[in-house]
């Protein structure tokens, strides 16, 4: 049995997962950094990092039951993400594997998205849904590697979404209850136009978002600015995803990121599924969103395909695209 430690620290989360290959989840051990107001600042996040890491570690060994000896190898994401933020995970774990002397595993994190939402639903060969705060790509296998078959232009939706209700008001906290601030105001809303953008395979969130400010300020109410701000850049998503699935000939979605704990969302991906007669698996919300067993799994994949860098390599990759990673499974 192989056992991994995987550290997740590439924006908003510090994460510390502990797995074994059989697969299970031995620990989970997470801090978040919430803005008070605004949004990520880098610097003050990883200084949050480096304040609250030593007791996440700690417990991450406590609920495993398990010491550094019986660890087998350190998984760290190297990116894509936040430089000062990447820095705090990649150090401790450069430590921790240099003084132990472990094998230390560099993680890509949007890889680590989509293994773990395979892992836990069982998805095998997905056209997957990637959405959170920093990346939009509808992505699918192809030979050793994953491939983008459609991103979004600009912003990605998470930061869309959670940009539009910090400027109307009523955000952060951007996630109250599992339920995004966007999904809870456009209850009750109703549609006002908002322009709609796809280009290809590709889609575009910034005009949607300036044009949903602007209808605010025009005195559109914020409920139906929410609602139809919503239904337009989760509609523009599934449009993209429906042509992936048929171009790729695909049977299965898979859908992963923090956006992809929104029920709404998942909503409109289910009647995609219906009508084209499609699996969808969704990751569970928990793991929808940042955690350190993502990248302790995807690292356990790469241990066992003999993937490891020396520490004095182990540099962060701020832009580190999934499509440069080779996958071996
Ligand atoms: N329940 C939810 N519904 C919709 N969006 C959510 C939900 N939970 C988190 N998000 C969004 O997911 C994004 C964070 O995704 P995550 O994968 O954790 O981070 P990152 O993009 O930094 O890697 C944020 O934009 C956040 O608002
Ligand atoms: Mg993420």
């Amino acid at each position: 049995m192989a056992l991994v430690l995987g550290i997740e620290s590439t924006a908003h989360t510090f994460g510390v997962g502990i797995v074994s290959d059989e697969p299970r989840i031995l620990a989970d051990a997470r801090f978040s950094y919430v803005p008070e107001k605004g949004g990520i600042h880098p610097r003050e996040a990883a200084d949050s990092f480096v304040k609250n890491a030593p007791r996440v570690l700690r417990e991450a060994f406590d609920q495993a039951g398990v010491s550094i000896d019986s660890v087998d190898a350190i998984a760290v994401a190297l990116g894509p993400g936040m430089g000062p933020c990447l820095r705090v995970g990649a150090t401790i774990a450069r430590a921790l594997a240099a003084y132990y002397g472990k094998p230390l595993i560099p993680v890509n994190h949007a890889v680590a998205h989509i293994e773990i939402g395979r892992m836990l639903t069982g998805a095998a060969d997905p056209l997957a849904v990637y959405i959170s705060g920093g990346n939009t790509a509808i992505v699918a296998k192809h030979g050793s590697r994953y491939r983008v078959f459609g991103e979004t232009l600009d912003v990605a939706l998470g930061n869309f979404m959670d940009t539009l209700v910090r400027e109307l008001g009523l955000a952060p906290p951007y996630v109250v209850g599992g339920v995004h601030a966007l999904d809870r105001c456009a209850e009750g809303g109703k549609y006002v136009e908002l322009p709609y953008v796809v280009k290809g395979q590709d889609t575009s969130y910034s005009g949607l978002l300036t044009a949903a400010l602007k209808a605010f300020k025009n005195g559109a109410r914020v409920e139906d600015v929410c609602f139809s701000a919503r239904e337009v850049a989760y509609s523009s998503l599934v449009e993209v995803a429906e042509r992936g699935v048929a171009q790729l000939g695909k049977s299965e979605i898979l859908l992963v990121g923090g956006v992809a704990a929104s029920r709404y969302l998942v909503e409109k991906f289910r009647a995609l599924a219906e009508y084209r007669n499609l699996r969808l698996h969704v990751v569970p919300p928990k793991y929808a969103v940042d955690n350190g067993v993502m990248i302790a799994w995807t690292g356990l994949l790469l241990f066992k395909h003999g993937v490891t860098v020396e520490p004095e390599r182990a540099v962060v990759k701020q832009r580190w695209r999934l499509d440069s990673v080779d996958v071996y499974w």
